[in-house]
């Protein structure tokens, strides 16, 4: 690599070590959202592990459900005997009507099951003390509200941006890529990031959008553990992973994986550059059928109802 710049494994022992502990903190932190992710997502359907059903739920909803109901055969399952679910879910069943919250039981279910957590001291989740906190979760599951929605985009954006700011720049001073593929992989969890974004909203409009939700974060992952992998094998064991037994330098890895990926299609940089944009191109005429298709109309009744409502206020 005819460049000059300092590569990886020639830097400093102290700026290794503060690289290698970014890495392994910012690994440690990917591996405990991912548990979050089973456990709350990955419950949403009822059964332990991450499903296309699992994501619909937990953006779209379960529009022939109530929050409540899903959320007691998802991540609230454990909480109560299968018995006391049922009652519950017969209350919600026959209407959730205040005037057999008592009768039915449900109040004593919830009292000695769920006020343990949700209660009015609790941050961050739902209090059940008062009878409207649980009326506010028998109307139909609609899925991610507009407001989480919103909160949880942008603290992602600005958090995930910053960490793959920090890996990318790490990576950029690797030496066994092409300078090609470094830019494809320090550019891809930029785009993976967008288009997760980006398919959660779409997943709100239509549950086909969930298979996104999942392969941009799977390609996020993939893009963040190779330039950690990479960049870690160069810093810390670059003469076994580089070097051949005869002293000599082994070829870079792409040299390895370019046949494969010629085979796909992808002979250069700039092929795959351009499989890429094709890609997003097929990607945005898609969106904008869905769009026009499902949620244009809704937002423009939306527009007329609240135009209606304007004119009706002036007379
Ligand atoms: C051990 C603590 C704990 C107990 C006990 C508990 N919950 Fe939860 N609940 C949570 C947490 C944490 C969340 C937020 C994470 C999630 O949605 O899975 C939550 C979320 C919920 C939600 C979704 C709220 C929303 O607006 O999205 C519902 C509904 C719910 N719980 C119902 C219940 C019911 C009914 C019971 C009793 C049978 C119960 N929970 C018992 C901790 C608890």
């Amino acid at each position: 690599m005819p460049r000059e710049f300092s590569s990886l494994r020639l830097l400093d022992i102290p700026v290794k070590v503060l690289f290698t502990g970014y890495l392994a903190t910012v690994a440690v932190g990917y591996f405990m959202a991912l548990i979050q992710i089973l456990f709350t997502h990955g419950m949403a359907d009822g059964e332990f592990g991450l499903s296309i059903d699992d994501i619909v739920y937990s953006y779209y909803g379960n529009r022939s459900g109530t929050v409540l109901e899903t959320k007691l055969n998802g991540s609230m399952k454990d909480m109560a005997s299968d018995h006391e679910r049922f009652v519950i879910i017969q209350w919600i069943r026959d209407g959730a009507k205040k005037t057999e919250y008592k009768t039915s039981g449900v109040d004593e279910i919830v009292k000695s099951r769920c006020l343990a957590c949700h209660n009015e001291n609790a941050s961050g989740i739902p209090s059940y003390e008062k009878f409207e906190g649980i009326a506010s979760v028998t109307e139909q599951d609609d899925g991610a509200t507009f407001s989480s929605l919103t909160r949880v985009s942008h603290i992602h954006l600005f958090g995930i941006s910053f960490i793959f700011m920090f890996v990318g720049i790490i990576f950029s001073f690797s030496e066994t890529s092409r300078v090609g593929y470094k830019c494809i992989a320090i550019g891809m969890p930029y785009l993976f990031l967008i288009v997760d974004i980006l398919s959660w909203w779409l997943t709100k409009l239509h549950p086909s959008f969930a298979v996104l939700v999942i392969l941009a974060g799977g390609g996020m992952a993939l893009s963040f553990g190779f330039m950690l992998f990479i960049s870690l094998l160069e810093m810390w064991a670059f003469k076994f992973a580089f070097i051949d037994s005869q002293g000599n330098r082994r070829p870079q890895w792409s040299f390895y994986i370019e046949h494969w990926f010629i085979n796909m299609g992808f002979q250069s940089p700039e092929a795959t550059l351009k499989i890429i944009w094709k890609m997003i191109k097929t990607f945005a005429l898609f969106s904008k059928k869905k769009w026009l298709q499902l949620a244009w109309p809704v937002v423009k009744k939306l527009v007329i109802q609240a135009w209606g409502s304007i004119q009706k206020s002036k007379h």
